[in-house]
């Protein structure tokens, strides 16, 4: 529904936003990445035409400690002279335009008094401390089995090795940024995040007022992919600003300021080991993880604990342990532990169906699980087979070589993988209007970060309503409006869904009630609702008409849905199996994906398109992680490619045609509407096809991401 206002840039982004008297604030960054800030010297900043404020830690804006119910904790910059990272947020330049803020933020001399740093996760493996929480160490074990590696010395044939995986961000196309005014007391804030009324309750803990105060606003939001659940240093900085300075502050972070000033995906380390019997059965899986963590300790990337939902095995062993390092702050990005974890899990498996001289779909079919192991709870709906036998006849699977094939001067090889995402919902509550013009508002606090979750309300609300598409008016990305979750953890479409049907339904009751009441025009009738219409014996109304025979202009109704009854009753993912076909040039070892095809079992689809977009987007997100993503972190700590031209990403020339296919199984044990999420799948099996694609054209097993030429020259 918004994709005509995007592509013809009426669509106002959070930066779009022009108040007047507004000032532009730009953000000063550390230069060490672990120490205290001994001095700062603004004294050359404070004299550049133009500047009206200047703070650091010494001269620090009023900020408290800030929380999501979604994301948890959030750190707010400037109140206390600890570094613990180089790039990190240390002050704030404002000035009556962007270059007098930058050239004089430029001007601060800030010295330090340094402390011993440590950046690099390989190092730290020695010293690695236990992750927080629960479910990242366990083991499952068999009957009479004493431990794992009893577990894998029993096995017949036995593989594994240790895998890892890169640093990535996000680096969404919209940088982070932020529109604040102050009226009166009350804070507008214009940014785009990942749900309005979550980013409104952070910035009223941090600022210290009433959740009522802040109006956040965020209709059009530039990608997030988990960069923008929390909210950012730049809107953080901008609402305190504006409040100190009495008037409306911008401040937009630069791409470079992006890679440190926000979050990103931390590197990890794996060691697995699979034990199977000769015919491919699953003995044992051990899962070690290792993950990088900011110096506070306040994210692992968790790539064990979803292991358990993979495959049927007798024994199972995982374990999460975290290497805290003086890097940028870590956070959820696209499918965290998922994508990351199956590189590993899949690459392994397919290393068994080597060993074992096994067709690698053949494993993973014997090996397919009713349930996560150690849970009672079966899945609620699972057609990963179907996708399986699908993908593989579609994509010519049968036709595979042994060892690849040659084309010329390049070697040619197919890869497959599994891919897992969990379902899960979120409370949520949808507005519903209906109008005496006959059309209808549907409205819930929300976000669309390039999800298709405006176009997806119309749907869900035209099908309840029983009414046209065209007569639907959806809403979303103000903290005002009914609170909608998130567009997270691949959640948005399940939970607003559902409360939109219970919004619907109520609204409709209230309709009848209102046309056979007393005085009304089916007064003591017996009614009933299709078409838009309010139907009585042989007469009907639409409800427009309803509502001007009795003098209203509208009538809304709430619908609410949270998790419930469901989740003591089954288990809940989506499925899929994903396919790639590289060829590796024979001479220059380049890496060219020339197919990709992704067939999933994620429940119903709500609009074919988007959902096509979002898991194409996925896929090329993966191949993204093969082939090209990495940060790479200097032994100071500095990010040696924070940039678009050093941060490589997938262009066009990169990107074959990208076969997506959904075989729909509405899945009504999850929620009413039968959806479950397609935000992140796409990218989960993906680096590990590609890895395995690679071995198959090559012999050669690379054990990490991303897969560069050298790791092909060596052989
Ligand atoms: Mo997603 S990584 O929870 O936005």
């Amino acid at each position: 529904m918004d994709g005509r206002l995007k592509v013809t840039g009426q669509a106002k982004y959070g930066a779009d936003h022009n108040l007047p008297g507004m000032a532009y604030g730009y953000i000063v960054l550390s230069t060490i990445a672990h120490g205290e800030i001994r001095h700062v010297d603004t004294t050359a900043a404070k004299s550049v035409p133009g500047v009206v404020g200047v703070y650091s830690p010494f001269d620090p804006l009023e900020l408290r400690p800030a929380k999501t119910p979604v994301f948890g904790d959030t750190w707010v910059p400037l109140q206390d002279k600890e570094v613990a990272y180089y790039g990190q947020p240390i002050g704030l330049v404002v000035a009556d335009t962007f270059e007098h803020a930058r050239d004089a933020a430029m001007t601060i001399e800030v010295s330090y008094d340094e402390r011993p740093s440590r950046t690099s996760l390989s190092e730290g493996l020695a010293t690695a401390e236990d992750a927080p929480g629960q479910d990242g160490t366990y083991s499952i074990l068999a009957p009479g089995v004493e431990s794992i590696v009893d577990a894998l010395a029993a096995s017949p044939v036995v593989v594994g090795g240790t895998y890892s995986t890169a640093t990535q961000n996000h680096a969404a196309i919209e940088p982070h940024s932020a529109v604040a005014a102050w009226d009166s007391g009350e804070l507008t804030v214009y940014s785009g995040t990942q749900g309005a009324d979550l980013q409104a309750v952070e910035l009223a803990d941090a600022l210290g007022v009433d959740q009522a105060c802040v109006h956040a606003v965020n209709p059009f939001v530039g990608g997030a992919f988990g960069g923008k659940g929390r909210t950012s240093v730049a809107a953080f900085l901008a609402a305190a600003a504006a409040k100190v300075l009495d008037r409306p502050i911008k401040v937009v972070l630069s791409r470079e300021q992006v890679f440190t000033a926000t979050a990103t995906r931390p590197a990890t380390v794996q060691r697995i080991a699979l034990g199977a019997a000769e015919d491919g059965t699953l003995i044992a899986v051990r899962h070690d993880s290792w993950s990088a963590t900011p110096a506070d300790r306040s994210f692992v990337e968790p790539t064990s604990s979803n292991t358990k939902e993979f495959y049927a095995t007798q024994n199972l062993a995982v374990s999460q342990k975290m290497v805290p390092l003086n890097i940028p702050p870590a956070t959820y990005m696209r499918a965290p532990g998922e994508a990351p974890g199956s590189f590993a899990l899949e690459s392994a498996i397919d290393e068994l169906a080597v060993a074992l001289d096994m067709d690698p779909i053949e494993l993973r079919r014997k090996n397919d699980s009713t349930a996560p192991l150690g849970s009672d709870l079966l899945w609620s709906s699972k057609h990963l087979d179907e996708c399986y036998l699908h993908g593989a006849a579609r994509f010519g699977w049968a036709s595979r070589a042994p060892h690849g094939r040659e084309d010329g001067d390049w070697l040619v090889g197919m890869g497959m993988a599994t891919a897992m995402f969990p379902a899960r919902r979120l409370p949520a509550t949808v507005r519903i209007t209906l109008r005496d013009d006959d059309t209808a508002a549907v409205v819930t606090s929300g976000a669309d970060p390039g999800t298709g979750l405006l176009t997806v309300l119309s749907i869900v609300a035209a099908e309840s309503l029983d009414i046209p598409r065209s007569r639907i008016t959806p809403q979303l990305g103000d903290s005002s409006f009914p609170p909608g979750g998130t567009s997270g953890i691949s959640t948005a479409t399940a939970s607003t869904s559902t409360a939109i049907m219970v919004a619907a339904a109520q609204v409709i009751n209230d309709v009848l009630a209102l046309a056979s009441g007393p005085g009304a025009p089916f007064d003591g009738l017996e009614v009933s609702y299709a078409d838009g219409r309010v139907l009585a014996a042989n007469r009907s109304m639409t409800f427009g008409e309803l509502l001007r025979a009795t003098q209203r202009t509208e009538l809304s109704a709430n619908g609410s849905s949270a998790p419930g009854e469901e989740m003591t009753k089954h288990s809940f993912s989506s499925f899929g199996a994903q396919f790639v076909e590289v060829r590796v040039h024979r001479w220059t070892r380049e890496v060219r994906v020339s197919r990709m095809l992704g067939v999933f079992d994620a429940g119903r689809i709500i609009n074919p398109d988007a959902a096509r977009g979002q898991v194409a987007g996925g896929m090329i997100w993966g191949v993204s992680a093969a082939l090209h993503e990495g940060l790479e972190i200097e032994e100071n700590g500095r990010l040696a490619n924070a940039d678009l031209a050093g941060y490589l990403l997938p262009v066009n020339a990169d990107i074959p045609e990208v076969d997506v296919v959904f075989v729909e199984h509405p899945d009504t044990l999850h929620n009413a509407v039968g959806a479950r999420g397609i935000g992140e799948i796409g990218i989960v099996g993906m680096a590990a096809a590609i890895a395995n694609a690679v071995y198959h054209a090559t012999g050669v097993r690379v054990r990490h991401i991303p897969i560069t030429v050298a790791d092909l020259l060596e052989r």
